[in-house]
Parts: C-alpha cells; structure tokens; sequence
C-alpha cells in the first residue's frame, strides 16, 4: 500500500456504454450504487451510441447525487475519483470522462482511469472476499469474450478469446432474428426455460477439430456461424410458412443457449485443466445466465470454486469501476487531468500467451489457493 494514501471512500463513475452508474466504495465495500439502464435502445434492438451519450449527459449530475446521498458522503470527504476510460462507446464514454475530470479538478481530487473489462473482473471481491487471484476468469459481456489465468491483480494471461463476435452480441443477434426484445440474452433464457433443446442441432463451434492446446484455437471462441446457422433454421421455417418459425422459437433458443453453453464450459475446462487451476471467476452481463452458471458449477464438482457476481454486479456498474479505483490508488497510481477515453483500451498487465509454460503450471495436484 501507498504510504502516502489518505485512505476515505472512493467515487466510480461508469458510462461505457447504455448504464449511466455511479458507486462510492470504501475499503471494498459499496456504500452507495445507482444503475440507471437506458430503455429508449430497445426498439432499435441494439444500443444507438448518440442516444447513449445524450441519455448520460441528462443523468449522470442526478446519478452522482443520489449515490453520495445513499453512501451519506460528502463530496469534499471523497478521497479519489475513478472512470472508465475504455473500452467502449467513445461519445458515451466521453460524458464520463470529463464529468469525473471536471469533478475532480474542482475538488482537488486524485482522478484514475479504469479499463472496463478489468473492472467487471474485480465486480465479484465485492461479494466474496475470496475472489481474488490466482483464478481463471471467464468474461463475458455484448463487446468481449476472454477467457484469462489471474496469478496476481494486474498480472493476467490471455488465453483465447472471440474471432468474431462476443458472445453476448451473439445472444442479441439472435434474439433480433427470432423477434425477440433487447438485450437478447435474458429474452432467450426465459423463451429457452419452455424449449426442448435436441430438436434443432446446431454446431458447438471451435470444439471438434480444436483437440490440442498446441492448436491456436484450443482456448478460442467463435460464434459468428452458430449465429448463422440459427438464422438459416429459422429461414427455413419461415418458408414452410404458417406459424411454424413462431412455435419453434422456445426449442431454437434452448438449442441455441444449449450450444453456447456447451462452448464455454468446454473451454472452462480446458483453461482449469491447463492451469491446474479450478478456481473460476465469471464476470460480464452473460454471467447472469442461469444455465451457464448451473453447468459451470456442475462441471467444477465439490473440490472446484465458481465465482458468480449478482445479477446487479455481473452487467455494468460503477462499484466494480470504483473498486479497481480504490486499489490503484491505494498502490499510489494517479492517472491525471490528461486522462482521454480510448473506444479500444487495451486490458492492463494481460499478457498473450506465448506458450503453455507461460502458464506456470504447478505439479498436479498443488493447490491454487490465494495467498
Ligand atoms: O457486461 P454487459 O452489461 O455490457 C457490456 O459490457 O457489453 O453485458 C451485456 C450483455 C448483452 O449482450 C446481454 O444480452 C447479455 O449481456 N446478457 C445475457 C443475460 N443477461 C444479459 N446473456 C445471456 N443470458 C442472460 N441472462
Ligand atoms: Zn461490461
């Protein structure tokens, strides 16, 4: 810890994309949240970024009082402030940005940035103190999909990700085709409960042909023709005319929902078997999808650890972003007033993986426990 850290809570501000969230944290705990979602997106069946920035430009004043009212904070009694520079929607990141910058420069506070993908990896050490590294984290959201070994905070390996869309991109893609609302994901889990999987078959992408880690995409994900090929069945039954396509919708998406599962928890296993690590974070909106969670856990048995955020911490928040804040600051990192948003900001400290040595692979059987 910085010496020279006051310590006192924390303001996170959040605005990457259509949440406008703002949080006060202390010591890693949330003394105040406020998630405000835009629902004015859904009848355009995806985010429109103008309308996003807008959206944070009239809330984020109200978003911000509300919080420290909650937390009982006073502004002058922040000790730092901390945004989310990146990834994300760069106008609607930008509403953020210079909100907290304007914020901090009038308070004299310490500013730092936060990459919004490493936040949702911190997003569970608020409700479980043992989730901390060394883990295997899957995150999953509507712009990325990561599947990643944490040896230590700010020390993480890559070890696949998606060739083309991200999984919950995927999900909302196909919800759109089969008429669904927005976002996708939570519409296809609630058609999929009264669904038969089985009855379509669609293609577990990057599982068969993918048997050995010394294949590049041994750790990868692609679910650009498990789209496509959901989309053609759906074509066909619409052809056949009638209400054909209209019955099928709860078996296609419980097929479908099926097939991403089935690829995750495949690559789970192969990144817990590789790292002999079975300590496994979840992060990201996907992350509230009941099946993906039940099947995970199934998969780690009774020796294996899954960390799963609340619904309300699994898509974006602010108190993940304040988190990470609070421990940049408390190592002594300052980002400053020159701080810009980056639409594609790279994740901090995650190293690609060069070779399977890279991993640091303990004998079988040593414990991955945090120290
Ligand atoms: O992390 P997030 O809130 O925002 C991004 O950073 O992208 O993730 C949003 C994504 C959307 O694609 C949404 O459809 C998906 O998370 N999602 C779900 C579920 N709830 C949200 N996907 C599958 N099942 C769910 N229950
Ligand atoms: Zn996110």
């Amino acid at each position: 810890m910085n010496p020279a850290w006051p310590g006192g809570p924390v303001l996170g501000v959040e605005s990457s994309c259509d949440e406008t969230s703002a949080a006060v944290v202390l010591d890693g705990r949330i003394l105040g949240h406020v998630i405000l979602s835009q629902d004015a997106h859904e009848r355009f069946g995806g985010v429109v970024p103008e309308i996003a920035a807008r959206a944070h430009l009239r809330q984020i004043d109200t978003v911000v009082e509300e919080t420290l009212r909650e937390a009982g904070v006073e502004p002058g009694e922040l000790a730092g402030v901390g945004v989310t520079a990146g990834p994300g929607l760069v106008g609607a990141l930008l509403v953020g940005l210079n909100w907290a910058k304007g914020f901090a420069w009038a308070l004299e506070k310490p500013l730092v940035g936060v990459q919004h993908m490493e936040a949702h990896l911190f997003a569970n050490s608020l409700e479980s103190p043992d989730a901390r590294p060394p883990f295997v984290a899957l995150l999953v959201s509507g712009g990325h999909t990561l599947l990643l070994h944490a040896s230590a905070w700010g020390s993480y390996t890559l070890l696949g990700q998606t060739r083309d869309d991200a999984v919950g991109e995927a999900f909302d893609k196909v919800a759109r085709r089969l008429g669904l609302g927005y976002p996708g994901g939570p519409e296809i889990e609630r058609l999929a409960r009264d669904g038969e999987p089985g009855r379509f078959n669609l293609p577990r992408p990057m599982l068969s042909s993918h048997h050995t880690p010394a294949d590049p995409a041994y750790f990868d994900f692609s679910f650009s023709g498990l789209k496509t090929a959901t989309a053609l069945v759906a074509a066909e039954l619409e052809s056949e005319g009638g209400t054909g396509l209209a019955q099928a919708v709860p078996d296609l998406a419980a097929e479908f929902q099926q097939a991403v599962v089935d690829t995750l928890v495949a690559k789970v296993l192969r990144a817990v078997e590789w790292t002999n690590c079975d300590r496994v974070l979840l992060g990201g909106g996907v992350a509230r999808n009941g099946l993906l969670r039940e099947r995970l856990r199934a998969a780690l048995g009774d020796t294996g650890t899954l960390y799963s955020p609340s619904p309300r911490l699994a898509t974006d928040n602010a108190a993940m972003v304040a988190l990470v804040a609070e421990h940049r600051l408390q190592a002594g990192e300052v980002s400053g007033l020159g701080l810009n948003a980056d639409p594609s900001l790279p994740f901090p400290g995650l190293k690609p993986l060069d070779s399977l040595a890279d991993l640091g692979m303990k004998p079988r059987g040593a414990p991955c426990i945090p120290s």
